[in-house]
C-alpha cells in the first residue's frame, strides 16, 4: 500500500515561531564560527541564579526530593508566595496559589479553563509573543489592540470600550510589559477590572516583571477576597533569574481553584520538583538582597541605553519604568526593522529582536533592545550599531 502522510491540525498555520528564538540561534551559529556576538535580543537576566537558591536546589536533589508534588505544588512555596504578597497588604490564602511551569504553563492553564471555541481575547499589540498562540492553540481568537506612546502603551478601559463585543472571553494584559516596560498604574487597573469584570469577561493580569520595577513598587492585581474573575500570573523566571528551573504561579479566584487543579493534573502533572524547593530559597528574605542588587544594575544598564540609542537615532518616546527592554522606534533609519535586525546582526554582530515578533501594529517600524548583558557589552554594542548606520548613511 503506498505511504499516506499524515497532515498537521489546522492550528498550526496560526503559530508562528518564536522569532527571537530563531534569531538566538542565528547568533549561536554565528558564534560557532568564531564570530564575537552583542546580544541584545535575549529576553532573560544574565546573571546566574543567585547561590543560597541554586543550593536549595542542590540540597532538594541530595534529599531524594525527586518525585512529584502535588499537581497545585508544593505546599510550603504556595504558603511562601501567598505569604510574599504582604507586601502588597494583601493577606493571600495559599490555597489560590497553584504552582506552574513558569509563567507559560500558568497562562496556557488560565487560558485553557476560560476561553471557548471562537471567543475573543483582548491583548495589547505590541505584546508578549505567546500570549497570541495560546489563545489560538486552544481554539480561541487572539485579538489584538494597537497601542502607541499616546496611551502609553496600555490597554486602557477606553480602548476596551472601543474594541468590546460579546464574545469576550478574556481581557489579558502585562504589567510591567513586554516589551514596552510599561506599567499600569493602581487606578487604572482598578478601572480595567471593573470594565472586564462588569461585562462578565475574565481579566488576566500577567506580573511576571513584577519586582524588575524602577520607579515606584508596581501594583499587584491580586484580589483579597478571590471573589473577582481575576487571574494573576507570574514566574520566579525573571526577577528571580530562574528562566531554566522553570517555575511560575497563577493566583486564582477560589471558585477556579478546582478547574485548575483538573487541568494541572492533566496537562504537566506539576511543576519541577527540586525547583520548587529552590523556589522557596527564592522568596527567603536573605536572597533579598541579592536580587535587589541585581534589579539596580538593570537600571543602571537602562540609563546607559536609553539616551545612547536616541543619539543614535532611535526615538524612545516613554522611559520605561519596568522589566528590561527599550522597543525603540526606528523609522528614521529603516523602513524595515526586520531587514535591519538581520543586516545588524549579520554585519555588526549585533542582535536586536524585529517588532513583528511582538504583533501586527507597525512592527516594522520597531525594535526591541534587551539590556540583559553587561554595560561593557552594552557599550560595545552601541559602538557597533553606531558604525553600522555610518557605513548605511
Ligand atoms: C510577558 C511575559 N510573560 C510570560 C513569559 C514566560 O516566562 P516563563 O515561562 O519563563 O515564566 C515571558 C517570557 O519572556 C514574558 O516576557
Amino acid at each position: 500500500m503506498a505511504m499516506s502522510r499524515a497532515v498537521a491540525a489546522g492550528r498550526m498555520a496560526g503559530i508562528e515561531p518564536f522569532r527571537v528564538m530563531d534569531l538566538l540561534a542565528r547568533a549561536r551559529a554565528l558564534e560557532a564560527q568564531g564570530r564575537d556576538i552583542v546580544h541584545l535580543e535575549i529576553g532573560e537576566p544574565d546573571f546566574p541564579t543567585a547561590a543560597p537558591i541554586v543550593e536549595a536546589g542542590c540540597r532538594a536533589l541530595r534529599a531524594g526530593h525527586t518525585h512529584y508534588t502535588p499537581a497545585a505544588g508544593l505546599p510550603e512555596l504556595r504558603t511562601a508566595i501567598a505569604a510574599d504578597y504582604a507586601r502588597h497588604g494583601v493577606a493571600l490564602d495559599p490555597g489560590r496559589v497553584l504552582v506552574t511551569p513558569g509563567a507559560s504553563g500558568a497562562l496556557q492553564l488560565v487560558l485553557a479553563a476560560v476561553v471557548d471555541p471562537g471567543r475573543r481575547v483582548l491583548m495589547a499589540d505590541p505584546g508578549y509573543p505567546c500570549n497570541r498562540h495560546f489563545v489560538r492553540l486552544f481554539d480561541g481568537v487572539a485579538a489584538p489592540v494597537p497601542v502607541g506612546p499616546d496611551c502609553a502603551y496600555r490597554l486602557t478601559p477606553e480602548l476596551l470600550e472601543r474594541h468590546w463585543t460579546a464574545d469576550v472571553a478574556a481581557v489579558l494584559i502585562a504589567s510591567p510589559a513586554n516589551p514596552t516596560g510599561t506599567v499600569v498604574p493602581r487606578a487604572e487597573l482598578e478601572a480595567v477590572r471593573e470594565f472586564v469584570t462588569n461585562r462578565g469577561a475574565v481579566l488576566v493580569v500577567d506580573e511576571i516583571y513584577h519586582g524588575l520595577v524602577y520607579g515606584e513598587p508596581a501594583a499587584s492585581a491580586v484580589e483579597p477576597d478571590g471573589e473577582a474573575d481575576v487571574f494573576v500570573v507570574n514566574s520566579f523566571s525573571k526577577y528571580f533569574g530562574m528562566t531554566g528551573w522553570r517555575v511560575g504561579w497563577v493566583v486564582s479566584p477560589r471558585r477556579w481553584v478546582e478547574d485548575l487543579d483538573k487541568l494541572a493534573q492533566n496537562l504537566f502533572l506539576a511543576a519541577s520538583t527540586p525547583a520548587q524547593y529552590a523556589a522557596v530559597a527564592a522568596l527567603a528574605p536573605q536572597t533579598a538582597p541579592l536580587l535587589e542588587a541585581r534589579r539596580e544594575e538593570f537600571r543602571r544598564r537602562r540609563d546607559y541605553l536609553l539616551p545612547a540609542l536616541r543619539e543614535l537615532g532611535f526615538s524612545i518616546p516613554l522611559v520605561p519604568q519596568g522589566a528590561f527592554y527599550l522597543y525603540a522606534d526606528s523609522s528614521a533609519l529603516t523602513s524595515d526593522s526586520e531587514a535591519f535586525s538581520r543586516a545588524l546582526l549579520d554585519e555588526a554582530g549585533v542582535a536586536v529582536t524585529p517588532g513583528n515578533d511582538f504583533g501586527v501594529h507597525a512592527p516594522e517600524r520597531h525594535l526591541r533592545f534587551a539590556y540583559t548583558t553587561g554595560l561593557d557589552r552594552l557599550q560595545e554594542g552601541v559602538a557597533r550599531i553606531r558604525a553600522f548606520l555610518d557605513r548605511m548613511s
